[in-house]
């Protein structure tokens, strides 16, 4: 057995696409197993650079298999982009599949998360307005469209019917706007299920013979632990799980079939959207890394909320994802700093707080305890080995692990996938 999960352990944009992409070399099988097109990371190899959202970057290595799980949301005309992208580039797409159980992003919910998040104006969610919520509340609510379903056209047409029955009179009765039409939905879904019938299997089955034959498998989470529905800050949060839990269900696994949970960190912390970040910098050491990692969003573009690291959000991270190693990306940006903080309680109405609140009114009031480090002045860029690394660095990184109760297993000093410090040896893979 050599199953690995891979999710985030903050709020989305850890970097895990580059860890991915450097453990998807030696898988056999990339499986994405939840989120939508909100997700996204950008690839760059000697192939181009890609902006990949539902496609494992899995895909840039020949005889990897890559299967996006039945725990996404697919929105086809999105997914049909990158391959078209990928296969302009002469990257072979053959070996794609999508989960012909994985729920379809129809228009309509993407024109429905746009109109809920104007109606709440000020109390805005800020979500991606991909749909997201819209179409996990239909699998929920038990009128969701399959890929599946594109298969068969009397299928499709009477999903498709039933559903825009309800919805336009949503949209026409609570939102006051044009109903959308049957014909034209139905045309154009057609199309991309015509383009999309051969890709489309039981993606259960091809992750079964892979998990029985023993070979390693990658399943590759989005979003991050903090936007979780039931364990993040709610309610702005996403609408399905980032968790190393959902792995299993996400791609059609047991729990005892996991052999470990990597989860990527950023050296600090960021945030798009709306919600409570205790450790946000409003002042020129937030802009400074904002500036410094180019941190704003692959999906929307919009500028992330940066701060100092958080070690309770992170112990709260390591513990409802069971995880057994710390990927830790980006420490390069804190080159040059003097001093570097970690939050390592939150002082809420007098009384401390080593663990992380459920109630958002007390996250928000919550000032962080921090604890201050020494920085470096040197580059580590170049470095790869962590006998080379400053002494600072080394103490900022057995500060993190004793923090969080995790170790860190390797670290992310730059963009180039060679820019990587392997600390220790977690099996399997590695
Ligand atoms: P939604 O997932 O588009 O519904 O957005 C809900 C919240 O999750 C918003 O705060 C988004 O900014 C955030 N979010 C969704 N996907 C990502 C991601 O891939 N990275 C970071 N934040 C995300």
């Amino acid at each position: 057995m050599a199953v690995i999960t891979i999710v985030g352990g903050q709020w989305g944009d850890e970097g895990k696409g580059k860890i991915v992409d450097l453990l998807a070399e030696k898988a056999h099988m990339v499986v994405r197993f939840s989120g939508g097109d909100n997700a996204g990371h950008t690839v760059i190899n000697p192939y181009g650079e890609f902006k990949l959202h539902l496609i494992p970057s899995g895909i840039f290595y020949p005889g990897v298999v890559c299967i996006i799980g039945n725990g996404v949301a697919i929105n086809p005309a999105v997914l049909l982009k990158e391959i078209k992208k990928l296969n302009e580039h002469g990257i072979d797409t053959g070996r794609l599949y999508i989960s012909d159980r994985a729920h379809l992003i129809m228009p309509y919910h993407t024109l429905l998360d746009e109109l809920e998040e104007e109606r709440r104006n000020k109390g805005a969610l800020g979500t991606t307005r991909k749909g997201i919520g819209p179409v996990f509340s239909d699998k929920a609510a038990r009128l969701g469209i399959r890929a599946g379903d594109l298969l068969d056209a009397g299928t499709f047409r009477g999903r498709l019917g039933a559903a825009l029955e309800f919805k336009n009179m949503v949209l026409t009765r609570v939102y006051g706007v044009s109903p959308l039409s049957l014909e034209e939905i139905y045309d154009r879904y057609s199309g991309y299920g015509e383009q999309l019938a051969p890709l489309i299997k039981d993606t259960t089955s091809l992750v079964r013979d892979a998990v029985t034959r023993g070979e390693p498998v990658l399943l590759e989470g989005a979003q991050g632990a903090l936007l979780d529905p039931d364990f993040g800050t709610y309610p702005y949060v996403t609408s399905s799980s980032p968790l190393a839990g959902a792995s299993c269900i996400g791609a059609g696994l047991g729990p005892g079939e996991i052999d470990r949970v990597m989860g990527v960190f950023k050296a600090y912390n960021t945030r798009v959207g709306a919600g409570p970040m205790p450790t946000e910098l409003h002042d020129e050491t937030g802009s400074l890394i904002r500036e410094k990692a180019h941190e704003y969003g692959t999906t929307t573009g919009r500028p992330r909320r940066c701060g100092w690291v958080d070690a309770v959000a992170g112990r709260f991270s390591v513990q409802i994802n069971g995880l057994t190693d710390i990927g830790l990306t980006h420490l390069d940006i804190y080159d040059g700093f003097p001093t570097i903080k970690i939050c390592t309680a939150y002082e809420h109405g007098g009384r401390t707080l080593t663990t992380f609140p459920s109630d958002q009114t007390i996250l928000e009031q919550c000032q962080p305890i921090y604890e201050e480090l020494e920085g470096w002045q040197e580059s580590i860029g170049e470095t790869r080995n962590v006998e080379e690394l400053p002494a600072a660095a080394r103490s900022y990184l057995s500060r993190l692990e004793a923090l969080t109760g995790c170790p860190v297993s390797l670290v992310s000093v730059g963009a180039d996938r060679m820019q990587i410090i392997p600390i220790r040896s977690i099996s399997p893979w590695q």
